[in-house]
């Protein structure tokens, strides 16, 4: 069973706080009309998100794979940051320890105003060629080809994220990890917690004593374990739990 949201006793928990750690996916940027991948509307012309965030699907169709990217890139670049992205970068600002980890790739944690930033899955306005390892932003959408092409050595551009299989930056992972076992809240939003290492953290945080708080309308795989489940949306809980 869910509970009611922001008992006094969350309250407190969240006022209390001095090193937070903040998990957040899918769900905190669909209020922003960012599809999330699992729920209804996550599919593109019928393909599921799991079948083209593959390193195989990249290599056996890159057209196919960049359009379902520039399609993404389209809905991100139309969006905001909501109230949620923005409750969490201004609870940035009064907590002396304070990391937000997001699986998101569509930077509107950034934009929003968050700094202390660790983007585990990548970043979709990112490229990285296959040929030469050439790392480049490129905002523009549509992008004129389908897949594009390096600029310096003609190679193949990918989208900088991280596909089903691969691995993390293990820097990137080690700066979550240690958010994740040293804070004393960990706040996790908007995600199901069905994809590794990330849903990992919150039992880390969970061992090393920290209070672990949940935002989702639904049930996930981490409710079981949070001390509280708060059953809503982040653009609604979050500028309430952080006030
Ligand atoms: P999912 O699509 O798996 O889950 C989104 C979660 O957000 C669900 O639990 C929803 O109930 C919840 N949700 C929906 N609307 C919400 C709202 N307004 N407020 C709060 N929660 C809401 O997305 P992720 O958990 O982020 O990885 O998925 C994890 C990873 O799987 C992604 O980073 C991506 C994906 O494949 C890669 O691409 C490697």
């Amino acid at each position: 069973m869910m509970e009611p949201v922001l008992s006094a006793e969350v309250m407190d928990a969240a006022r209390g706080a001095q090193r937070v750690a903040v998990l957040t996916g899918a769900g905190v940027s669909a209020e922003s009309g960012i599809p999330t991948f699992r729920g209804a509307g996550g599919l593109w012309k019928d393909h599921r998100p799991e079948e083209l965030a593959t390193p195989e699907a990249f290599a056996e169709d890159p057209k196919l794979v960049w359009e379902w990217y520039d399609w993404r890139r389209s809905l991100i670049a139309a969006a905001i940051p909501n109230p949620g992205h923005r409750a969490l970068a201004e609870w940035e600002r009064s907590i002396p320890e304070f990391t937000l980890i997001t699986q998101n790739v569509d930077g509107l944690h950034h934009l929003a105003g968050s700094r202390r930033l660790v983007e585990l899955h990548g970043n979709i306005w990112r490229t990285r060629c296959g040929g030469c390892g050439r790392m480049d932003e490129d905002r523009r959408v549509p992008l004129p080809e389908h897949p594009p092409h390096c600029s310096t050595c003609r190679g193949l551009l990918r989208p900088d994220v991280i596909w089903f299989g691969e691995s993390l930056d293990p820097d990137v992972l080690t700066t979550a990890t240690e958010a994740s076992n040293r804070c004393d809240l960990f706040l996790v939003a908007g995600t199901s917690g069905v994809v590794e290492p990330a849903a990992s953290l919150a039992r880390l945080a969970l061992q090393s004593g920290a209070t672990v708080i949940e935002v989702n309308p639904d049930r996930t795989s981490l409710s079981a374990i949070a001390h509280h489940s708060l059953a809503g949306r982040s653009g609604d809980i979050l500028p309430r739990l952080i006030a």
